[in-house]
């Protein structure tokens, strides 16, 4: 009998309970700590089977040393499968996963896993805890940052990219890492951007906005997912039954496995849904989690949910094969100690580094750039660098820097130095990060006298953003709006140009930054070669290219701001003041989605779709003409819209239906094609259900999410079967 079964048969035929509640089981070691501390010490629970999973171990020899004691010392040798958050690279840093959105290459969104995992695997990893999927459209919210934006076309693309670059062409592969989407679902939306909150959206919010990254991911084979913290109109996604075991599995047909996010089972509990760990252990087993992520719950909770027959062995049964099947296709069974094998040679390294100058310059945005003042010329002999975060190498990590240690990373005042070898630069952080202290401001400012330009580094801590990081006040922390305010006033007596650089984890609020900054760069947090790829775009051997995949909010009070909204029934008028706006501030954010300056000066026209009839079956075909008619060669990005004006249920103002990007000399001009299935113009009808509704459809193109600056035209949706 047993020679006939296959190997996850066998073990599961030969398990205790408490051999399968293990596979259930993931723990923290102590590499780094992403939640609350739970103690406890592993290695003797490897041993007997009683934890089969880790997260936060990194280091080919520490993953050695217990996957050894699990597989040679354990009853059955089953080999743990360990886990860390490789957001944006493992040791050498890319952009923060909102800065590497902006570059809108899913080329690149791609390389920059496959690199992170080829680093990660080779320190012993098989699991990331990445991408997160989760759309935001609340700056308050601190983990917008690690997200992909306000846009769930955008996030789709990212999860697809993410998943082919983190597995690879084969999970089994020495440097193919598990990836983990997360956090199923719609958590971006937490009640008032404050992190863990409850959250409370439309079904048509959820299908058409916070499903779709998801439902990506699965399509290209993710083989885990993760559920959110929170609780979706009142029901915790970590017990979501018609979410999880529903949507996912029966609908979607996914079929790997589902990990709760870190103690989330138990808090189930402070939700209050569940009385006690055996009660939260059930509701999250029978809404198909298969690994408890820290609490505990499955193995102190299941035993005696059994007893209550408040949960079935079969689920756990069930459970325990995900998880063996998710070990074996990583190949673990075969070698567990494949990933880590060999260190990687230093020329991998360089070029990982070269990846990320590349990537961290590609993913700044520049905001604004008056007078051309940038790039800088070549022969600049004086500059002033002020800021914090000029000389703060460490911070240019940003929030969820894996195993990045605070060395080895590129200060913008090294950068600028390489940069401009034969210049005197002079720099003073003029206040500190966070605190509250003008002291160093007088002599900051007058640091200026003298330069011919001033680079003002600004912006958030690296831990300002990030989980557990909602901020009420989205500007500038501390002394930074005194310090930039006595640098604007004297530059401006003395006529010198103030170049601002941006550094955080989400669109900040600076009117004063906007108003008296010559140019304006969101920067981010660029990672490792921050410092180089800023002096990359200052001396314009790179372009920036980068575009905000946030609508930029002018005040905090605008929050959601963004692109996709429907139109109301009093859509704002300027004539008109019983219509949808502010008595105090435009309704327009203050930076749209997708905007962001290059060095070149792009113009669109001649937009032509064909066919202008079409059928859900039908492929249209979109022609732009894009020309540079600046001075340099840049690279431009076009976006493509779609606009629904008349429907059986409001339709979004603007729907993003795709993106590209060119490069031109100065003169050049180019035809653009893009291509669209007819079938992306259905929507989800009144049921919530997929339609294809006959009627006039607007085709946009352009530069940005404002519909003043798009080129339109129109198509005409037929009936979807030709009638007799
Ligand atoms: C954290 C985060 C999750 C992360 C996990 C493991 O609380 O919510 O994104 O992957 O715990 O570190």
């Amino acid at each position: 009998m047993l020679a006939g079964m296959s190997r996850i048969e066998r073990l599961l035929s030969r398990m205790t309970l408490a051999e399968k509640l293990g596979q259930l089981t993931m723990t923290a070691a102590h590499h780094a700590t992403t939640g609350p501390v739970i103690a406890g010490d592993s290695t003797e629970a490897i041993r007997s089977g009683a934890i089969g999973n880790l997260l936060n171990l990194v280091g080919a020899d520490s993953v050695h040393e217990l996957q050894r004691v699990a597989v040679e010392e354990s009853r059955l040798g089953i080999p743990l499968l360990i886990g860390f958050d490789v957001l944006h690279g493992h040791r050498i840093q890319f952009p923060i996963p909102l800065g590497e959105t902006a570059v809108f290459d899913p080329g690149v969104w791609e390389r920059t896993a496959r690199e992170a995992a080829r680093e990660a695997t080779a320190d012993g990893l098989a699991l990331t805890f990445a991408p997160m999927l989760d759309v935001s459209r609340d700056p308050r919210w601190g983990r917008s940052a690690e997200g992909p934006g306000e846009d769930p076309f955008v996030a789709a693309r990212l999860a697809q990219a993410k998943v082919r670059g983190f597995q690879g062409a084969r999970l089994a592969a020495a440097d193919a890492i598990a990836a983990c989407a997360k956090h199923y679902c719609a958590y971006g939306p937490v009640t008032a951007g404050r992190d863990y909150a409850s959250v409370d959206i439309s079904e048509r919010t959820l299908h058409e906005v916070h499903l779709p990254p998801f439902e990506a991911a699965v399509r290209a084979g993710v083989a885990t997912i993760m559920p959110a913290f929170t609780d979706l109109a009142g029901v915790p996604m970590t017990a979501h039954r018609p979410l999880l075991r529903g949507h996912l599995r029966e609908r979607l047909g996914f079929e790997g496995v589902l990990i709760s996010d870190y103690n989330a089972i138990a808090e189930l509990m402070r939700h209050g849904i569940a009385a006690d760990l055996a009660e939260a252990a059930a509701l999250a087993l029978e809404a198909g989690i298969d690994i408890d992520m820290m609490s505990d719950a499955f193995r102190r909770g299941l035993p005696e949910a059994l007893r209550r027959r408040r949960a079935r062995m079969a689920d756990i049964d069930a459970a325990v094969r995900r998880v063996l099947r998710l070990k074996e296709r990583l190949g673990l069974f075969a070698d567990p100690y494949r990933r880590g094998a060999r260190p990687e040679p230093a020329a991998v390294l360089r070029r990982r580094r070269r990846m990320a100058r590349e990537v961290a310059a590609r993913a700044m945005v520049l905001l604004q750039n008056e007078a051309d003042v940038l790039p800088l010329p070549p022969g600049i002999s004086r500059i002033a660098v002020i800021g914090p975060l000029a000389d703060a190498p460490a911070e240019m990590r940003g929030p969820w820097s894996a195993a990045a240690g605070n060395e080895g990373h590129v200060s913008v005042l090294q950068g600028l130095r390489e940069a401009f070898p034969r210049a005197r630069i002079e720099h003073a952080a003029g206040v500190p990060l966070r605190e509250v202290e003008e002291a160093g401001i007088e002599a900051a400012a007058a640091l200026c006298d003298g330069a011919e330009v001033i680079i003002l580094c600004v912006g958030e801590a690296a831990g300002m953003s990030g989980e557990a990081a909602s901020r009420t006040q989205l500007g500038l922390p501390g002394s930074q709006p005194r310090l930039a305010r006595a640098v604007f006033e004297r530059a401006r007596a003395r006529g010198i140009p103030v170049i601002t650089v941006l550094f955080s984890g989400r669109p900040l609020i600076v009117p004063e930054l906007v108003e008296h900054s010559a140019a304006l760069i969101a920067a981010w947090f660029p990672g490792s070669e921050a410092g180089s790829a800023i002096a990359d775009l200052l001396t314009g051997r790179r372009s920036p290219e980068g575009r905000t995949p946030l609508s930029w909010p002018r005040q905090a009070g605008q929050i959601p701001v963004f692109f996709g909204q429907r139109p109301s029934g009093r859509p704002a008028h300027p004539d008109d003041g019983f219509t949808s706006k502010y008595l105090d501030s435009p309704n327009e954010p203050q930076f749209p989605f997708g905007h962001g300056l290059t060095y070149g000066r792009f113009e669109h026209s001649d937009l032509v779709v064909n066919p202008a009839r079409v059928r859900p079956t039908s492929r249209l075909r979109i022609r732009l003409t894009v020309r540079n008619t600046g001075r340099r060669t840049a690279t431009d990005t076009v976006f493509l819209f779609a606009r629904d004006p008349l429907a059986s249920v409001a339709r979004p103002l603007l729907e993003l239906k795709g993106f590209t990007k060119v490069r031109l000399r100065p003169g050049e001009r180019r035809r653009i094609d893009m291509t669209l299935a007819a079938a992306e113009l259905r929507f989800h009808g009144a049921s919530l259900e997929p339609v294809w509704e006959p009627g006039e459809v607007e085709i946009l193109a352009g530069p940005c999410a404002d519909r003043r600056r798009l080129q339109s035209t129109k198509v005409q949706l037929l009936p979807s079967a030709s009638r007799k």
